[in-house]
C-alpha cells in the first residue's frame, strides 16, 4: 500500500468516530480531494468500511478482517524485516512452521503469521488461545551475530517493542512482567516466546514469537483466563486494525533490534525497567527449588531478574514465577 494510504488510515484512526472532512485529509497528506477519493475507494476494495457523508468527510467503521502477504507488506516500512511474509489462514502454531522455515534456510527476517493457531503455545509448555482474525499471531526469523546466551535480550528487546507499540497508538502506558509479559491493569494482552536453534558460540537462528490479544470482547477470552487476560478492544472499547498494528511491530521491531545490534544492551535495559512491572517492589518468587519474598531490583545485563533478599542479598534469577499481592487481596498469580 502507498504510504499516503497507510497515513490516511492512521488519520482516519485516530479520529475513531469522528468524521474528518476531505479538505482536511487533503491539506494534511498534500493530495488533492480526488486523490483522497480514490484512495478511499481502493481502501473499501481492501475491505475497509468507510462512511463519507458530504459536509461532514469520512469515518472508518470497520477494518478488513483479513490479512495477506500483501496487505501486510504494503507500506511496510522496512528494510529486511518482513521482505518475505509467509501467511496461512490456520496452522497449528507459527513457532512450528517458523521452525521448519529455518530449517529450510529461510532468511533472517522472514514473517510467519497467522489468522488462528489451533495449537499455539506459549512458555512453559502452556498452550496460547489463538482464535481467528481476533489478535495477532505471529513468528519471527532472526539469525542474530550474538552469542547464544544473550538470546534473552531479544525477547526483553521485543517486549519493549510491543509496549512502545501499544502505548503510542492507545496512550495507555502498558507494563512488562519479567521477562516478557505485557500487561494492562495487571492482566495480560499479550506474550513472547522465544526459541532457539544454536552451537555453543553461535546462534544458528531464533524463532521469536509474538501473541497479542487485539480484537477480542470479554465473552470471547476462554473462561479459564478470562479474569487474568485483556485485549486493545477490551482496553480501549474499539476495534483495531491488525495490519496496521503489525507495520508498526515489525518497524519498531527492525528500529530497535539494529540500534541494539550496534550499542548492546544498555538501552533496551532502561526501556524495559520503565515499563517493568512492580520495579522496587514485592514479589513472590517461585523457582525450582522454593518460593520466598524480596524485592525486584531490576533486570541484569544478560536479562536475568534481580530481587533482593530480605537480608539484603541480591539474587539472580533465570527462571521463575512471579506472583503479586494487592493491598487486602489474595495473591496474582502468574
Ligand atoms: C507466553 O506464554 O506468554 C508466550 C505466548 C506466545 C504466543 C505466540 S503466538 C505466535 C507464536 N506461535 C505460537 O504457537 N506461540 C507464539
Amino acid at each position: 500500500m502507498s504510504s499516503t494510504r497507510n497515513k490516511l488510515i492512521q488519520l482516519l484512526a485516530e479520529r475513531k468516530d469522528e468524521f474528518t472532512s476531505g479538505q482536511v485529509l487533503s491539506e494534511k497528506l498534500q493530495i488533492s480531494r480526488s486523490a483522497i477519493w480514490k484512495h478511499m475507494r481502493e481502501l473499501k476494495k481492501d475491505g475497509y468500511t468507510i462512511e463519507g457523508v458530504s459536509n461532514k468527510g469520512y469515518r472508518i467503521i470497520d477494518y478488513p478482517s483479513k490479512l495477506s502477504e500483501n496487505t501486510i507488506q504494503w507500506g511496510l516500512n522496512t528494510n529486511w524485516l518482513g521482505k518475505k511474509i509467509i501467511h496461512k489462514k490456520s496452522t497449528p502454531s507459527t513457532q512450528r512452521l517458523a521452525h521448519q522455515a529455518a530449517l529450510e534456510l529461510a532468511e533472517h527476517g522472514t514473517v510467519l503469521i497467522a489468522d488462528e493457531q489451533t495449537e499455539g503455545k506459549g512458555r512453559m509448555d502452556r498452550s496460547w488461545h489463538s482464535s481467528r482474525n481476533k489478535g495477532i499471531w505471529m513468528s519471527l526469523i532472526l539469525r542474530p551475530h550474538i552469542l547464544p546466551y544473550l538470546a534473552p535480550q531479544l525477547t526483553l528487546l521485543a517486549a519493549t517493542v510491543i509496549a512502545d507499540v501499544i502505548y503510542k497508538h492507545t496512550l495507555i502506558k502498558p507494563q512488562i512482567k519479567w521477562p516478557n509479559d505485557i500487561l494492562i491493569d495487571q492482566k495480560k494482552l499479550a506474550g513472547i516466546l522465544t526459541e532457539m536453534q544454536a552451537e555453543q558460540d553461535k546462534v544458528q537462528y531464533i524463532v521469536l514469537g509474538i501473541g497479542m490479544n487485539i480484537n477480542q470482547t470479554i465473552d470471547d477470552l476462554p473462561n479459564d483466563i478470562k479474569d487474568k487476560a485483556t485485549s486493545l478492544q477490551i482496553e480501549t472499547n474499539k476495534k483495531w486494525d491488525l495490519q496496521q498494528l503489525i507495520q508498526k511491530i515489525l518497524e519498531t521491531f527492525e528500529k530497535k533490534y539494529e540500534e541494539y545490534i550496534i550499542n548492546g544492551f544498555p538501552n533496551v535495559k532502561t526501556e524495559w525497567e520503565d515499563y517493568g512491572f512492580r520495579i522496587n517492589e514485592s514479589i513472590q518468587i517461585t523457582t525450582m527449588q522454593s518460593t520466598w519474598f524480596g524485592t525486584f531490583v531490576g533486570i541484569a545485563e544478560d536479562g536475568a531478574l534481580l530481587a533482593k533478599r530480605k537480608d539484603g542479598k541480591i539474587e539472580r534469577l533465570y527462571s521463575a514465577e512471579i506472583a503479586w499481592f494487592n493491598e487486602g487481596d489474595e495473591s496474582h498469580a502468574k
